[in-house]
């Protein structure tokens, strides 16, 4: 059985560390055995339980794991030797070396390497939970929308040498003078390249994948949330609840917070309609910092209550393939997505969608690869491409705006 994978997001500050540290011992409270990964260079997640993290994991408490990702040192032990082979494969290709230096250097590919650690926790059958505190929202979704972009590129520059083995490669490589990689250089390749192909499997697998929202009552905060919501649909991830945090009690009565508990209590309104059918958990402004496992089981407590945190907390697919009577239905959940702000395009068997500063070509399911795409129209925060029923000529649609009404 895979373990469930919980990540954590949002704009600085707003308390991912002190949920996802909560949420993993609630879930270790519970009996389930769970590690809660960072993959923030600086120290937060030790700092709130108090205790000291590494790159190995570490027992914080009974049934509970913590472990600080070192990005960098993984990178350097995979990325040499795959490095070495990219910058033949570009000089032969005929790009100037300075550019072939400045592509090799592949941004965010440090990165990764903590998203293929996840994976690994995930499918080695120790684990029933596996928490992710993520860094800031701009990171995480950079991050988190590598591994299709990688899927993409990798596709387009290891597609001869990695279905050719060991015995046809040196041929291959006289035959069409594409360097072809030596076997260490290879086999760390094609390592490399079959970790990625799971971790994306494994986030966009809504089952065993949940992403949790963390946001304060402030303006700015929700919009952002909001914004992160639309994108992590684009790519396919699925939000399963949002979290409220550092709400004022009803114990505070003073009449200088009076202002602020109604905004507060305003900003709770838009998210919870805004996000709806979301869930909200909840959790008040504690009196001081939430630092130690006595209080962050108290924190864990109060935002779930009865609530089991490892579940799945809500249904519904960012992505879903319907067929419909003249033909087939791509559904993607674009919550709160402008019909200005999206673009679509085909090329081949991708889709090319642009939401915002996002993209993504999505890779068409075989059942839509042959068909010419007819209408697309974005409404109630839904993209809907439709898909002739004629599996005929792939017709070429240049760009396109979303049609339909919000
Ligand atoms: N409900 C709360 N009541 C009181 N203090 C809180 C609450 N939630 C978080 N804090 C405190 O706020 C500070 C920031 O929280 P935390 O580190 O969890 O935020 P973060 O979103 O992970 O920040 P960063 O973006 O820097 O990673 C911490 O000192 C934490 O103890
Ligand atoms: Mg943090």
């Amino acid at each position: 059985m895979s373990a469930r994978v919980l990540l954590f997001t949002g704009k600085g500050g707003v308390g991912k560390t002190t949920t996802a540290a909560a949420t993993a011992l609630r879930c270790a409270d519970g009996g389930a055995r769970t590690i809660v990964l960072s993959t923030d260079p600086a120290h937060s997640l030790a700092d709130a339980y108090d205790v000291d993290l590494g790159d190995l994991a570490v027992e914080v408490a009974p049934n509970l794991w913590g472990q600080q990702i070192d990005t960098q040192a993984r990178m350097e032990d995979a990325w040499v030797d795959i490095q070495a082979w990219l910058y033949s494969v570009f000089e032969w290709a005929g790009v100037r070396a300075i550019e072939a230096e400045e592509l090799t250097v592949v941004p965010g590919l440090d990165e990764i390497f903590s998203l293929s650690d996840i994976k690994a926790y995930a499918d080695d059958g120790s684990w029933d939970v596996v928490v992710v505190d993520c860094a800031p929202t701009a990171e995480t979704l950079r991050l988190l929308s590598l591994p299709e972009v990688l899927h993409w590129y990798m596709n387009r520059v290891f597609p001869t040498t990695r279905k050719v083995n060991k015995v046809v490669s040196p041929l291959l490589g006289r035959v069409t003078g594409l360097p072809t990689p030596g076997d260490d250089v290879f086999g760390s390749a094609s390592r490399f390249y079959d970790r990625l192909d799971g971790v994306r499997e494994l986030l966009c697998d809504t089952t065993r994948t949940s992403v949790r929202l963390v946001v304060n009552p402030e303006r700015l905060v929700v919009a952002e949330a909001r914004r992160t919501h639309t994108y992590l649909s684009l790519f396919g991830y699925q939000v399963d609840a949002v979290v409220a945090n550092r709400l004022l009690p009803d114990e505070i009565t003073d009449p200088w917070f009076a202002e602020w508990k109604a905004r507060h209590a305003e900003h709770l309104r838009s998210i919870e309609e805004g996000f709806a059918p979301l869930p909200i958990l909840r959790a008040e402004l504690a009196g001081d910092e939430v630092v130690g496992v006595d209080a962050l089981r108290a924190f864990g407590e109060s935002l779930y209550g009865a609530v089991d945190p490892a579940e799945r907390l809500t249904d519904g697919e960012p992505l879903s393939v319907d067929r419909t009577s003249s033909g087939y239905e791509l559904v993607i959940d674009l919550p709160f997505a402008d019909r200005d702000d999206v673009d679509l395009g085909r090329r081949d068997d991708e889709l090319l969608i642009r939401v915002g500063g996002y993209r993504r070509a999505l890779v068409l399911p075989d059942s839509l690869k042959r068909r010419p795409v007819g209408a697309a129209s974005l409404r109630g925060g839904r993209l809907r491409v439709t898909f002739a029923g004629d599996a005929g000529a792939t017709a070429t649609v240049g760009r396109k705006r979303a049609g339909g009404r919000r």
